[in-house]
């Protein structure tokens, strides 16, 4: 039995997996209502609440997945990309429970992580395959062709897909995390209302910020109760512009690298506009989109891991 540990931005996530992919937990504490009134994660806040939820989130994972500490035989932690205080109290919590016990600790990447998410049981997909991996810090096209890494061969080069939802739902006056409330608002507003424009770039590469400029230009010419009326429309024309970009340019790469199948992870595969307009790729479960830490179990199956007790010095880092 693997335990996955994940606290590389405000989810606090705990997991059991076994070796071959069934998740017997996985219990993930979102600290997303804390960070709401500002608007965004702040770092120190999300680092002191993953010390003070991650002991619990372990209990509850063990508990749901009627174990023990003893059950578990290694222990997988995501050690970056992410937030630097954030990744720490998992590194510690999780060298901390292997050094205690006599574990191996298997480092993992947050990345790998969330293309890891479709490894798991029932229905695990096999490599080869074009991911397209869009979170609220990333956007990449990477090239699978094995369980135990990936290939970026596309990236932003400005704003993550994910960001470019929060920031447009802050400029419209809803929630945060963002992508959700303009996902629900969609439904209910015309995607041809408004035309926003996104840039297209070399090679495959992603660029968003200049699709935020247009939506703020676009909110600040309108008069407070003309955008009050018109909100979903501006939600549901700018959520069609990011999967619009998001689509084409995974099927332009799935063409020029032959790929013959597309996967999609990360918090944005979870929005039902871009999981409708890929009708032939492979999402990831809606569960194991946003983070958790049963994606961080699965990825340590396949990464190496460090035997006890040499993960001492093993350090995190904020980005690759
Ligand atoms: O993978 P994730 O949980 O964290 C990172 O690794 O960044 O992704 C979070 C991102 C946020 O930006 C959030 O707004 C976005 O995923 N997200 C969505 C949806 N659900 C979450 N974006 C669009 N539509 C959704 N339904
Ligand atoms: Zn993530």
């Amino acid at each position: 039995m693997i335990l996955g540990l994940e606290t590389s931005c405000d989810e606090t996530a705990a997991a059991l997996v076994t070796d071959d992919g069934r998740i017997l937990a996985n219990v993930v504490s979102s600290q997303a209502e804390l960070h709401a009134r500002f608007g965004g994660v702040v770092p120190e806040i999300a680092s002191r609440h993953h010390l003070e939820l991650l002991l619990p989130v372990l209990r509850e994972a063990l508990d749901e997945a009627e174990a023990s500490l003893d059950d578990v035989e290694t222990i997988g932690v995501t050690v970056g990309p992410g937030l630097i205080g954030a990744l720490l109290v998992g590194t510690a919590a999780a060298k901390a429970l292997a050094w205690a016990r006599r574990l191996p600790l298997v480092p993992v990447d947050h990345l790998h992580g969330h293309v890891a998410s479709l490894y798991l049981q029932p229905d695990p997909l096999a490599p080869p395959f074009l991911c397209l991996l869009a979170s609220g810090g990333h956007t990449m096209l990477l090239d699978v062709r094995d369980e135990g890494g990936y290939t970026v061969i596309g990236t932003t080069l400005d704003d993550a897909a994910g960001e470019a939802f929060d920031k447009g739902a802050r400029l419209l006056g809803l929630g945060y995390p963002g992508g959700a409330e303009i996902d629900r608002l969609s439904a209910e507003g015309d995607p041809d209302a408004f035309s926003f424009p996104v840039a297209r770039v070399a090679g495959h590469d992603f660029s968003f910020s200049g699709l935020k400029t247009a939506l703020l230009y676009t909110v600040r010419d309108l008069a407070p109760e003309e955008l009050e009326r018109r909100r979903a429309d501006l939600a549901a024309s700018y959520q069609r512009a990011i999967v619009r970009a998001l689509v084409e340019r995974t099927l332009e790469a799935a063409g020029s690298l032959g790929a013959e199948r597309v996967a999609v992870v990360g918090g944005v595969a979870a929005n039902s506009e871009l999981r409708a307009s890929l009708p032939d790729a492979v999402a990831a479960p809606l569960a194991l989109c946003t983070d958790n830490a049963a994606m961080i179990a699965s990825a340590a199956r396949y990464a190496e891991a460090i035997p006890y007790p040499d993960y001492l010095a093993l350090d995190a880092y904020a980005s690759t």
